[in-house]
C-alpha cells in the first residue's frame, strides 16, 4: 500500500471512529442536589452511563432548590436540547416551564420525583421507583416485626417533595390498620444526616429519652444515620431500644445494619441510567405515547 493509500484509509478510519463516538443527543438533565448518600450516587450513575446510549448530558445540579432547576430547564430549551429530564425537588410550581418545554417543541421526561400537573400532556413519562409503594413496605414489616403494637416517630423528608409525601402516605396506609400502632411525633429532616441527627435530639427531648417509642422511621437512610449518631450520644441503642427503618439501602445503612443499628431498610435502586436512557433514546428516534409512569421496582432488607 502507498503512503498515500495508507494516509487516506487511516484518515477515513479516524472519521469513522469519530463519527460512531459522536452523540446522537444532546440531552439536559436539573438534578434535585446532593443531599445525602443516594443522589450523588444516581447522579453519577447517570453521567458515567450517558455516553454508552449516545446521549451527550448537560447536567445541572440544583442545589436543592427549585428556582435554580427553573433556570436550568429554562437554559435547556435556549440551547434547543433534544430533551429534558428533570428530578423535581417538590411538586408544585411546574406549569409554566413546562408549557415553555412544550411550546418549544423540546419533550420532558421525570425521573425519580413527580410533579402535581393537571394537564399531564406537558411531560411525557416520569420513570421511577413507588415511594408510596416504599413507605407501605417499610410499614408492613414494623407491623410484623411489633405485632402491631408500636408508637413511631417519624422522619420526614424534603417538604413538598414526592418522596415524602408519597413514603407517609403509604407508610400511614398500612399502619392505620392496627389500632395500636401511632405515629406519635413527626418532623422534616430535609432528606440530610444532619437534619435526621437535629429532629432525633428534639425527639429525644419530647419524648423523655425515648420513654414508649418502640420505632423510628426515616424518609431516608441518611437521615436515619443521623438519628443513629443522636440516639448513641444520648446513651440509646438504636437497633436494640427502638427498631430502626428507613429507605434508598445505601452502603453506610447496610453497615449500620451489620452493626446492629439499625434494622430495615427499603432499597431505591441509585443505577437507573440502564432504566431512563434507553426509554428517552427509543422516543426521540419514534415518538409516541407512553405510559405516563414506568415503575423501578423497590425491596425491603433487613438485617440478619
Ligand atoms: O427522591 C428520592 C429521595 O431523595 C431519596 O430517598 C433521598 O435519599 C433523596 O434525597
Amino acid at each position: 500500500m502507498t503512503f498515500h493509500k495508507l494516509f487516506a484509509a487511516s484518515l477515513s478510519c479516524a472519521l469513522m471512529s469519530s463519527a460512531a463516538l459522536a452523540a446522537d443527543y444532546t440531552i439536559g438533565f436539573s438534578q434535585v442536589g446532593s443531599e445525602g448518600d443516594w443522589r450523588p450516587a444516581f447522579s453519577k450513575n447517570m453521567q458515567d452511563e450517558a455516553g454508552k446510549y449516545g446521549v451527550d448530558l448537560k447536567f445541572a445540579n440544583a442545589q436543592g432548590k427549585q428556582e435554580e432547576q427553573l433556570r436550568a430547564v429554562r437554559a435547556f430549551i435556549a440551547q434547543g436540547v433534544d430533551a429534558i429530564i428533570i428530578a423535581p425537588v417538590v411538586v408544585t410550581g411546574w406549569e409554566d416551564v413546562l408549557e415553555e418545554a412544550k411550546d418549544a417543541e423540546i419533550p420532558v421526561f421525570l425521573v425519580d420525583r413527580d410533579v402535581d400537573v393537571d394537564d399531564k400532556s406537558l411531560y411525557v413519562t416520569r420513570i421511577s421507583a413507588d415511594f408510596n409503594l416504599e413507605g407501605k413496605l417499610a410499614g408492613a414489616w414494623l407491623a410484623a416485626e411489633s405485632l402491631g403494637n408500636c408508637k413511631i416517630v417519624e422522619m420526614q423528608g424534603t417538604t413538598g417533595s414526592a418522596p415524602a409525601i408519597e413514603r407517609k402516605s403509604g407508610f400511614e396506609a398500612v399502619i392505620d390498620q392496627f389500632p395500636a400502632m401511632e405515629i406519635v411525633a413527626t418532623q422534616s429532616g430535609d432528606f440530610t444526616t444532619e437534619g435526621g441527627k437535629k429532629v432525633m435530639e428534639a425527639f429525644i427531648k419530647s419524648t423523655n429519652n425515648l420513654d414508649g417509642i418502640c420505632a423510628a422511621f426515616a424518609h431516608n437512610d441518611n437521615m436515619q444515620l443521623g438519628a443513629i449518631q443522636a440516639m448513641k450520644e444520648a446513651g440509646l441503642k438504636p437497633g436494640k431500644d427502638v427498631l430502626m427503618v428507613s429507605v434508598d439501602y445505601v452502603p453506610a445503612i447496610v453497615d449500620a445494619m451489620k452493626a446492629g443499628d439499625a434494622n430495615a431498610s427499603v432499597e431505591l435502586r441509585s443505577a437507573v441510567a440502564e432504566f431512563i436512557y434507553p426509554v428517552i433514546t427509543d422516543y426521540l428516534e419514534s415518538p409516541k405515547d407512553l405510559d405516563k409512569w414506568i415503575v423501578i421496582p423497590s425491596d425491603l432488607h433487613k438485617a440478619e
